[in-house]
Formats: structure tokens, C-alpha cells, sequence
């Protein structure tokens, strides 16, 4: 048996939800939004979870979502960063603080957005099976809409094969190891990779860029939506509604 270890990221404002509360802690049906992801890891394969929060708000997750709700696999709550993948390394640091501390070992980790509630079994037995015969895997949906890639003017430069994109959504899976060492080589060259323009908006672009190593895409689902602004909180609740008895409560 694998040792899989989750990253569940729950820091960050919410900007784009405009909203006062945090949007990781707003309610959807009547439980918070953060509770949906962290319910589908407890009840997986995943031994321990990672949950990373917001500098000051260590204490008050613990109270009032871990404990509250009983979730027994959260071996650490860590404060994040500024950037998404700030929190993601600082998630990973913590991992291998314990695995070394406890002489545990871990084989594999998955990275996972706590805004995104509609994390199923069936998806993270997808990525379980993909990671049975690749280091690295990103779930993902082929895209509805044709997309184009505009010019720094607003005009469009191309428009790629729509067979061939992918709309991305977490988990993002991966040994162990290879996470480890590609996010420590982006902490590394941070800076270097910005002045170049490089902007880093998930774990499988650090992968990509910085390891030798090929991602494979697995399907996720239309309903893995990430709940960014307040219109996909009303999307949300149907999806909600439309998923009771097949989610994990
Ligand atoms: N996240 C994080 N640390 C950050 C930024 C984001 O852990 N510094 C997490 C969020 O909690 C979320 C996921 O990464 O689950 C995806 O980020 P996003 O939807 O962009 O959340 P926010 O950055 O909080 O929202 P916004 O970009 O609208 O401000
Ligand atoms: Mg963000």
C-alpha cells in the first residue's frame, strides 16, 4: 500500500468572491465550503492531511472545522503565503517535517483546492490509479467553449485545437518526492522566474517547467467547479443539491 498525503490549501482572500467573509469559510448548504474538501479526503485513501490557512487563523480552524466536525487525519494546520504556491510549499515543508520527525514514509501527495467542494471517490480513484503508473498527474476536463490566445493588444493571436485543451482543476498528484524537490527548486529560482515572466498558477506548471517529468491528465468532472466569484456559489448549491446521496457527507 501507498502512503498518500493530501495538501489541502485553504489560505488566501477570496478577492474575487467580494464578499466579507472569507470565501473558504462561507456556507454552502449549511456546512463551510472548506468542510466539503477536507470531508472527501478523511473518507479516502489519504493517511494525513496538511490543511494550510491563513497566518492567524491556525487556531481558530482547529476549533471550529477540525474538531468541530471530527476530522481525525489533520496532522498539522500551517500558515500559507502570500501566492497559492507560497501555501503550496509551506504545506509541503510541514509534510516533510513530520515524515522526518516520525520516520514515516510518504509516497505520494495531493494537492487539493478547498475551493473546490465537489471532490468525489470516484475522481480520487482515478488519480490513485493514474499514479500507480506515472509520477505526476493533474485532473481536468476537456474545455466546452473554443478558447483563443489574445495579443498583449487584445486581439487574437491563434486559436488552439479545442481537442487538445483542458481545463484544470485539482487534485494535482504526484510522487512525493517529485513535488518535494520541484517546488524547492521554485523556491530556489523565485525570483529569477518571475523576471522572466513565469506566472504560476498551479503545481503541475512547476512540475512542468522544472522537472524533466510529463503529466498526465485525468478526468475530473463539469461539477469540480473551483468557487471563485458569487456566481459560482449559487452554481454551487445546485450542484449540491443535484449530488446528494452520491457525495460523501
Ligand atoms: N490559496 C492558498 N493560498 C493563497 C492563495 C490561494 O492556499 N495565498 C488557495 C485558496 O484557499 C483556494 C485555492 O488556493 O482554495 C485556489 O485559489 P483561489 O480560488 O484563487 O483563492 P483566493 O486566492 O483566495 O481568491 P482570489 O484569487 O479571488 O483572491
Ligand atoms: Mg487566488
Amino acid at each position: 500500500m501507498k502512503t498518500t498525503v493530501a495538501i489541502l490549501l485553504a489560505a488566501g482572500s477570496g478577492s474575487r468572491m467580494k464578499s466579507s467573509e472569507k470565501k473558504q469559510y462561507m456556507l454552502l448548504g449549511n456546512k463551510p465550503i472548506l468542510y466539503y474538501a477536507l470531508q472527501a479526503l478523511e473518507n479516502s485513501y489519504v493517511s494525513r492531511i496538511f490543511l494550510v490557512v491563513n497566518e492567524g487563523e491556525e487556531d481558530r480552524v482547529q476549533k471550529e472545522y477540525v474538531e468541530k466536525y471530527g476530522f481525525s487525519k489533520v496532522a498539522a494546520i500551517i500558515a500559507g503565503g502570500n501566492e497559492r504556491y507560497h501555501s503550496v510549499i509551506k504545506g509541503l515543508e510541514a509534510a516533510e517535517h513530520r515524515r522526518t520527525a516520525k520516520g514515516e514514509a510518504y509516497d505520494r501527495v495531493l494537492i487539493q483546492d478547498s475551493a473546490r467542494p465537489f471532490l468525489t471517490p470516484e475522481i480520487l480513484q482515478r488519480v490513485s490509479d493514474t499514479l500507480d503508473t506515472h509520477p505526476a498527474c493533474v485532473v481536468g476536463m476537456p474545455v466546452k467553449d473554443t478558447i483563443k490566445i489574445a495579443d498583449e493588444s487584445g486581439f487574437v493571436d491563434h486559436t488552439p485545437n479545442r481537442n487538445l485543451v483542458w481545463a484544470v482543476q485539482t487534485p494535482q498528484a504526484f510522487s512525493y518526492d517529485l513535488a518535494l524537490s520541484a517546488y524547492r527548486i521554485l523556491r530556489e529560482r523565485e525570483q529569477e522566474l518571475l523576471d522572466q515572466g513565469m506566472v504560476i498558477t498551479d503545481d503541475a506548471m512547476v512540475v512542468e517547467t522544472l522537472t524533466d517529468t510529463r503529466i498526465k491528465l485525468v478526468e475530473g468532472s463539469y461539477d469540480n467547479i473551483k468557487i471563485t466569484t458569487p456566481e459560482d456559489l449559487i452554481t454551487a448549491e445546485k450542484i449540491l443539491d443535484s449530488l446528494k446521496g452520491s457525495l460523501i457527507r
